[in-house]
C-alpha cells in the first residue's frame, strides 16, 4: 500500500528484447492495463535485465523505444500509471548490490530460468550437474556472466523498491516471485524488521498463464521463434496461423487431443467466445473439425485485438518527443519512491552517514 495514494502497489516489468508477442499480451500487458483504474501501478521496460544476454547497443535501444510504444498502444495510459525504463533508476542498480549480500550462489544456480540459459549458452542437453562443472571448470568461459545468475536479485529489487503488493506476471516468472519472497523474508530476519512484504501475482483468471507456441510447444517465446507479434501485419499473421503445427486429426469419436492442437484451444480461449471454443471442441470430439477453418478463424478472432493495436504502435512510434517525455516523467515518480526505499535500507543495513 502506498501511504500517499492510499492504493495497494502494482509493478511489472518486461524485457526490451524484441517486439511484444501474444505471450507478453495474455500473461502480463492485458494485466497491467486492466489494474490501471484501481492500483498505484509502476511499469516499466527491464533493459538491464535484457543486458544479460548481451544484445548489440543499437537493437537494445531500439527495441526499448519499440516497447514503450507497444506498452502505450495496448493501452497503458502514462496518465495513469508511473511508466519507466528501468536503466533510469541509478537507486534499482545500488540496492540490487546490496542485496545480492543476502543472497545465496546455490540458491541462484538452481533456478529454473538460469539453468535453462546457462545450458542455451553451453550448448548443453542434459542434467544441471554438468552446467556446475562446466561453469566452474572452464576458466576462461564467459558465455554465461554474473549478470545472467542474480537475474532474479536484480528482479526482486524492481519490485520490493516499490514496496509492492502485486506483481502480474505469467507462469514461467512465479519462480522468481517465490525467490523475490523468500529474499524479502530473509532481509526482514536478519535485520530484525518488517520492511518488506510479500508480494504476489496478480490472476484475473485464477492462476497464472502459460500461453503456448505455433510449433506444437508447450509455450510461446522469442527464443523459440514461435511467436505472434503484435506488430505482426495481417498477412504475416495468417500465414504464421495457417502454418501452426497440428496432427492427422481425429481418427476415432472422443480422443484425446495432441498437445499440438490443444494449443491452438488454448489460444482460441483467449481470443474468442466459450461459444466458439465449444462449437471446435464439439466438432474434434465427433471427427468432423477441419483444422484449415479452424485456423482461419483463430486467425480472425487474434487480428481483432492485434490489428488495432498494431495501428496505434505506428502512430506511436515514430514520436520520439512523445515517448521521452513519458518516460522522463516515469523516471522522476519512480525515482521518489525508489530513492526513499534505498534511503530507508541502507539505513537498515548500517550504511550511515559519519
Ligand atoms: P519477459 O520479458 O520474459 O516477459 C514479460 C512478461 O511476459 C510474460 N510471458 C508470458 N506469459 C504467458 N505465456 C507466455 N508464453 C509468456 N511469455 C512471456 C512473462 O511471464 C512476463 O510477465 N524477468 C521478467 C522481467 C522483469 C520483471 C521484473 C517482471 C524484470 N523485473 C519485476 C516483473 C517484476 C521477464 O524476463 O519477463
Amino acid at each position: 500500500m502506498d501511504k500517499e495514494t492510499s492504493k495497494k502497489v502494482v509493478v511489472s516489468g518486461i524485457r526490451s528484447t524484441g517486439n511484444l508477442h501474444l505471450g507478453n499480451y495474455y500473461g502480463a500487458l492485458s494485466k497491467f492495463v486492466r489494474l490501471q483504474d484501481d492500483y498505484d501501478c509502476r511499469y516499466f521496460i527491464a533493459d538491464l535485465h535484457a543486458l544479460t544476454t548481451n544484445p548489440d547497443p543499437a537493437s537494445l535501444h531500439q527495441s526499448v523505444k519499440d516497447i514503450l510504444a507497444e506498452y502505450i498502444a495496448a493501452g497503458l495510459d502514462p496518465e495513469k500509471n508511473i511508466i519507466y525504463v528501468q536503466s533510469d533508476i541509478p537507486e534499482i542498480s545500488e540496492m540490487y548490490l546490496l542485496m545480492n549480500m543476502h543472497v545465496g550462489i546455490g540458491e541462484l544456480m538452481r533456478t529454473a530460468s538460469f539453468k535453462e540459459k546457462a545450458r542455451k549458452a553451453l550448448g548443453i542437453t542434459s542434467d544441471s550437474d554438468e552446467i556446475e562443472k562446466e561453469i566452474i571448470g572452464n576458466q576462461t568461459n564467459q558465455r554465461v556472466n554474473a549478470g545472467l545468475l542474480t537475474y532474479p536479485t536484480l528482479m526482486a529489487v524492481d519490485i520490493l523498491i516499490h514496496k509492492a503488493d502485486f506483481v502480474p506476471v505469467g507462469k514461467d516468472q512465479e519462480q522468481h516471485l517465490e525467490l523475490t519472497r523468500r529474499f524479502a523474508r530473509r532481509f526482514n530476519s536478519f535485520y530484525k524488521t518488517d520492511y518488506f512484504g510479500e508480494p504476489v501475482n496478480f490472476n484475473f483468471e485464477g492462476a497464472a498463464l502459460k500461453v503456448p507456441g505455433l510449433d506444437g510447444s508447450g509455450k510461446m517465446g522469442k527464443s523459440e521463434g514461435n511467436c505472434i507479434y503484435l506488430i505482426d501485419d495481417e498477412k504475416t499473421l495468417r500465414k504464421k496461423v495457417m502454418r501452426a503445427v497440428t496432427d492427422e486429426g481425429p481418427q476415432a469419436p472422443n480422443s484425446p487431443v495432441s498437445q499440438p492442437v490443444e494449443n491452438l484451444f488454448s489460444l482460441m480461449s483467449l481470443v474468442s467466445t466459450p461459444d466458439t471454443v465449444k462449437y471446435f471442441r464439439d466438432a474434434y470430439a465427433d471427427c468432423s473439425i477441419r483444422y484449415g477453418d479452424m485456423k482461419k478463424q483463430l486467425a480472425e478472432y487474434i487480428l481483432k485485438v492485434t490489428l488495432p493495436i498494431r495501428e496505434r504502435i505506428l502512430d506511436i512510434k515514430g514520436n520520439d518527443e512523445y515517448l521521452s517525455k513519458v518516460v522522463k516523467n516515469g523516471a522522476e515518480r519512480a525515482r521518489e519512491h525508489a530513492s526513499r526505499t534505498l534511503k530507508e535500507v541502507r539505513e537498515i543495513m548500517g550504511i550511515r552517514k559519519i
